[in-house]
């Protein structure tokens, strides 16, 4: 960050607005002279402790004593308010803590147009523990439609992600947390993906994937269905099993009742309206980081309970992202190489459901969970079947 070489050419470049020239007489011939020299030198001093900046962090604070930043940045690069940062942030990385990021990407706009051309687009949130096996299938699923979506990455605190500069992931890394699996704190990464892709004012749609997610359509066909979508895509029912009705808390009542409880894929799809709702809610968040556990999985009754409470006709009550639960345990099925066919993959982008209250083939966008393995055979897929 303090590596950037600009600050030095711009000090340089201003230097002649702090020495204004003066009505040129004879007897101030010296004086101009000296005047030149000092320029220079001060030029020499300004560059000196520039380059040093570049070498030591700590040099930053020294430069800021002699020549304070504000002198020599007339514009607003660094100082001002900054509109185009304000709607969207260029760089993911910030110093806020998870109770200021969600208060800021809880703020709505009261008017309703906004003063700026803005193209909806879809965020991409990856909850990943590492390594994004399909990275370079997303990438082709991304290639030649930028403007139109982002993509954010929550992973381990530690973990730094290694692509080129020309992924859809370089740089989308946000501040992350420990996570573990069944616990609250899934929900946690979940809100801080959500909040993170809020900041940016463009972002109308939210989908959640993992590692070993995989688009099954292509990018056209995933960007008009979601934007044009009526409702959101977050799997909502209740059965009464010990894995649904079973995991109900009797102390939540009479904050949420048995018959309000709710189960679904933590795989959920969101519109931005239902997103801050479920950022800015603290009272049920609470209940269940409370009461739901031990064995009770936040991740999989948060969201569904509390959007079937209040947000019901805004949720279409299935998910867009396939899963295999035919074998029944507690992890769906995963697929390798080996299993990746045409037929499969077919089998996938054809089903039946409503959309916007009318009967479709096109159910499921995405689907899980796909060993690294696939890779090859889903690359070789992309041109026929896949269409990307
Ligand atoms: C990142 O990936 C590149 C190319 O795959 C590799 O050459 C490089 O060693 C990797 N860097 C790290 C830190 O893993
Ligand atoms: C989904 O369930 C809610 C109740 O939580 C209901 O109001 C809504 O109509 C359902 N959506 C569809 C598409 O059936
Ligand atoms: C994948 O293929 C292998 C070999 O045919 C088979 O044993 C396995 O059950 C398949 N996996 C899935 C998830 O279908
Ligand atoms: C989808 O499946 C149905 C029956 O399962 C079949 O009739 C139809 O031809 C399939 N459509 C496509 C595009 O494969
Ligand atoms: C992918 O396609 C290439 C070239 O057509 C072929 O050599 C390779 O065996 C294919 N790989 C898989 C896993 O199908």
């Amino acid at each position: 960050m303090w590596g950037d070489s600009k600050p030095m050419f711009k000090s340089q470049e201003e230097i002649p607005d702090y020495f204004p020239s003066t009505p040129r007489n004879d007897w101030s011939i010296g004086l101009v002279k000296l005047v030149t020299i000092l320029v220079i030198f001060m030029a020499g001093v300004v560059i000196g402790l520039s380059i040093s900046a570049h070498f030591g962090r700590y040099y930053n604070s020294q430069t800021d004593l002699f020549f304070p930043s504000t002198m020599y940045t007339s514009s607003c690069e660094k100082d001002c308010m900054d509109f185009k940062n304000f709607v969207k942030p260029s760089n993911l990385m910030h110093t806020m803590t998870d109770q200021q990021l969600y208060w800021r990407a809880s703020l709505v706009p009261k008017m309703e147009e906004f003063p700026f051309n803005r193209v909806p687009k879809v965020a991409f949130l990856f909850m990943t523990r590492g390594p994004l096996p399909f990275a370079p299938l997303w990438d082709r699923f991304f290639k030649g439609h930028a403007g139109l979506y982002s993509v954010y990455v929550h992973t381990l605190p530690d973990y730094r992600l290694n692509v080129s500069k020309d992924s859809a992931f370089y740089g989308r890394q946000i501040p992350s947390e420990e996570v573990s699996w069944g616990s609250i704190t899934l929900v946690d990464a979940e809100k801080r993906l959500l909040a993170n892709a809020l900041l940016d004012y463009s972002n109308e749609r939210f989908v959640l994937l993992s590692e070993s997610c995989i688009p099954v359509f292509n990018f056209p066909t995933v960007y008009e269905y979601l934007i044009n979508s009526a409702q959101s895509y977050v799997e909502s029912y209740f059965i009464e099993t010990p894995q649904c009705e079973g995991r109900y808390n009797r102390r939540m009542a009479p904050h949420i009742t048995l018959d309000q409880w709710r189960k679904g894929s933590e795989w959920f799809e969101l519109s931005r309206e239902l997103a801050v709702n479920i950022l800015s809610d603290v009272k049920y968040y609470s209940l269940f980081r409370k009461l739901c556990r031990p064995s009770c999985y936040p991740d999989e009754h948060y969201i569904p309970t509390f959007l079937h409470m209040f947000y019901g006709e805004l949720n279409s009550n299935r998910t867009v992202t396939w899963v295999d639960w035919s074998r029944g345990g507690p992890h769906p099925a995963r697929y390798g190489a080996v299993n990746i066919t045409v037929e499969f993959i077919q089998s996938i982008r054809n089903s039946t459901c409503l959309y916007n209250g009318r009967p479709t083939s096109v159910c499921y966008l995405f689907a899980r969970k796909f060993a690294p393995s696939a890779l090859e055979p889903l690359m070789n897929l992309t041109s026929t079947v896949l269409e990307f």
